[in-house]
């Protein structure tokens, strides 16, 4: 070693030293890419208030699933729209839907005392837009836990959401089982979206809300 040291080779402690090194920069490295992933993607979670700003309005609902919704007090209808978006470079219309329920009457008094956080301004999960207004409400199609997409099931009467077992009754208050326990992890009862009627045809806009918070956050509007 010695020789090979006098000779100018590299000797074990050099190649000891290089590995180190090179270690050492794979590891900075993948810090470096890994904090730029994360700045990237940052600003996807949590969108920036002027595209929050852009995206916010009303889409027309279709005529015939208006009409089947009105047809429709025993059971939700899936309303279907498009919206217009953009991501700050590029505008693009993208499918959405959310749940529509037709209320008779009683049915609106017993959803305004079934869903009284919706109303107190004082409330976490208040909304400041009118809702259940002409016996309509529409829910966003995302499950408040984790945003998975719950549907109507016909033996429960009742939502189900499909990733982790919540239930809604059909004005989205999060039912409990005979032990006064919820059913399934959802922190609050579904979201209703703001509906509107504009010359005759009724208007949706789509709200997206903060997931497993107990209170209604706005986030976006796509
Ligand atoms: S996402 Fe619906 S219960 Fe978890």
């Amino acid at each position: 070693m010695a020789d090979d040291a006098a000779a100018g080779q590299p000797t074990d402690r050099d190649e000891i030293n290089r590995s180190r090194f090179l270690a050492q920069a794979t590891v900075a490295m993948g810090g470096a890419v890994g904090l730029g992933l994360v700045i990237a993607i940052l600003p996807t979670l949590w969108p920036k208030p002027e595209l929050i700003a852009a995206n916010k309005g009303f889409s027309p609902v279709k005529p015939d699933e208006f009409a089947q919704l009105k047809a429709s007090l025993d059971k939700p209808v899936k309303i279907n729209f498009q919206k217009r978006v953009t991501d700050g470079y590029l505008v693009e219309d993208q499918d959405y839907y959310v749940w529509g329920i037709h209320m008779t009457p009683d049915e609106e008094q017993s959803f305004k005392n079934e869903r009284p956080e919706l109303f107190d301004p004082k409330s976490s999960g208040y909304v400041s837009f009118p809702v259940g207004t002409l016996g309509f409400v529409m829910f966003s199609s995302l499950c408040p836990h984790l945003n998975c997409k719950y549907a109507w099931d016909d033996s429960l009467k009742g939502f189900l959401c499909p990733c982790h077992g919540s239930q809604f009754s059909k004005t989205g208050v999060h039912i409990r089982d005979k032990n006064g326990n919820y059913i399934g992890p959802s922190p609050r009862g579904l979201d209703p979206v703001p509906v509107q009627e504009q010359n005759g045809a009724a208007q949706v806009e789509w709200v997206k809300y903060k997931a497993n918070e107990p209170g209604r956050i706005i986030v976006s509007y796509f």
